[in-house]
This record gives structure tokens, sequence and C-alpha cells, in this order.
């Protein structure tokens, strides 16, 4: 079964959204309206809640998870994404903030307590250590990441773009199943 409860939790889903039949979502998760879950993703909002943002769409093998409430943390790390997020195939969310506009290249890795201010691009196989925030505007690369240049104007119009290409995508997925 694709959507699954944990405990007294299950899926939230806005309008619209599509969920491939492989990927397996489970316990507090929220998709906002339009987002899109692409084959063999897995979202386990379990010990923490997991929040998707409209229009965002998660990418094939992508995994999505978050870290438990603890003395030391009181809230432990939810994951927060944004709208009009990107999330390339293969990526590791773990914990972390997105804002809105990002896209976060093929195989990157974010990790626990990292903040992403929004309009930033995230370069493919990057990682990104624990609490770090990137400035809004910027395209970071490398592991550990590192900040590498401003945003080409087409790069910004490109992060809203690439949100809307896969609101296209998943509606016409959406029609097939129809
Ligand atoms: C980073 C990226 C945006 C290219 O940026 P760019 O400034 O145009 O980079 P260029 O291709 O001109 O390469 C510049 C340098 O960065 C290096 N580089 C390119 N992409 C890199 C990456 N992801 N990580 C580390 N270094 C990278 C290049 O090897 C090159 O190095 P050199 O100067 O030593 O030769 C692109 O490679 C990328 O990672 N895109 C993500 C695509 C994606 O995953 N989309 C989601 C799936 S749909």
């Amino acid at each position: 079964m694709t959507i699954r409860n944990y405990q007294s939790t299950s899926p939230t889903l806005g309008e619209r959204c599509y969920i491939d039949e492989s990927a397996v979502i489970v316990g507090d998760v929220t998709l906002g309206e339009d987002a899109s879950i692409w084959p063999l993703v897995a979202a386990r909002g379990d010990v923490n809640h997991i929040s998707i943002g409209a229009r965002s769409n998660i990418q094939d093998g992508s995994v999505l998870h978050v870290s438990r409430k603890s003395v030391s943390n009181p809230n432990g790390f939810p994951l927060i994404i944004g709208n009009d997020v990107t999330v390339g195939h293969k990526c590791m969310l773990h914990g972390c903030v997105l804002g809105n506009r990002i896209l976060v290249g093929m195989g990157a890795i974010v990790m626990d307590g990292v903040i992403v201010e929004d309009d930033v691009f995230i370069g493919a196989g990057a990682l990104i250590p624990p609490n770090k925030r990137l400035e809004s505007g910027y395209l970071y690369v490398g592991n550990p990441a590192v900040k590498k240049r401003p945003l080409k104007e087409s790069e910004t119009a490109f992060l809203k773009q690439s949100a809307l290409n896969y609101v296209k995508l998943k509606d016409e997925y959406r029609e097939e199943q129809a």
C-alpha cells in the first residue's frame, strides 16, 4: 500500500496531488496542492512530521525522513519543504527546512538542521552538513558544499519553471490514471 498510517497519524494530500504507486508515504506527511511524488520515493513521517508545499516535486528514488524530539532538541528535526521546490532524482533530505523555489540537484544530501533560504540552486551530488544555512540567490556545489556563485537570471527563472514543468507532467500522469 502506497499511503500508510503510523500510529494515529496518516498522510494528508492537497488537491490534485500525484503519488506514483511505487512510492511509500507513511504517517505525518502533508502534501500541498499540485505536489507530485515520483517512483520509488520513500517519505516517512514517523518520529516527526514532513510537510511538502504546493507544486513541489520529489523525484524518483528520493528519501525523506526526520529526527525525533529529545531533551536537548525538544522539536527534533521535522522536514519542511516550501512551495515550487524541485527535488531531483535520488536525493536524501533529512530533518531540514527548505524555503520556496529551490532546486535540489540529483543525488544531493541535505542533513538535519539545515535551512535553505528561498531561490537557491543546489548542484548535483552536493552534501550539505548539519545546521548550515544556504543563502538566497546562490548556487552551492560540492562535498561539503560551498557557495559557488550568485545565480544567473536564467537559473532563478528556471527554479519556478522547473516546478511548473512538473505540475504539467503530473497532470498528464493523472489523466492516464483516470
Ligand atoms: C552545478 C550546475 C548547475 C552547473 O553549473 P555551471 O556553473 O553551469 O557549471 P559548469 O558546467 O560551467 O562547470 C563549472 C565547473 O563546475 C563543475 N561542476 C559542475 N557541476 C558540478 C556539481 N554538481 N558539483 C561539483 N562541481 C560541478 C564542473 O566540472 C566545472 O569544473 P571546472 O571548472 O574545474 O572544469 C549543474 O552541473 C548541476 O549540478 N545541475 C543540477 C541538475 C539537476 O540535478 N537537476 C535535477 C534533476 S531534474
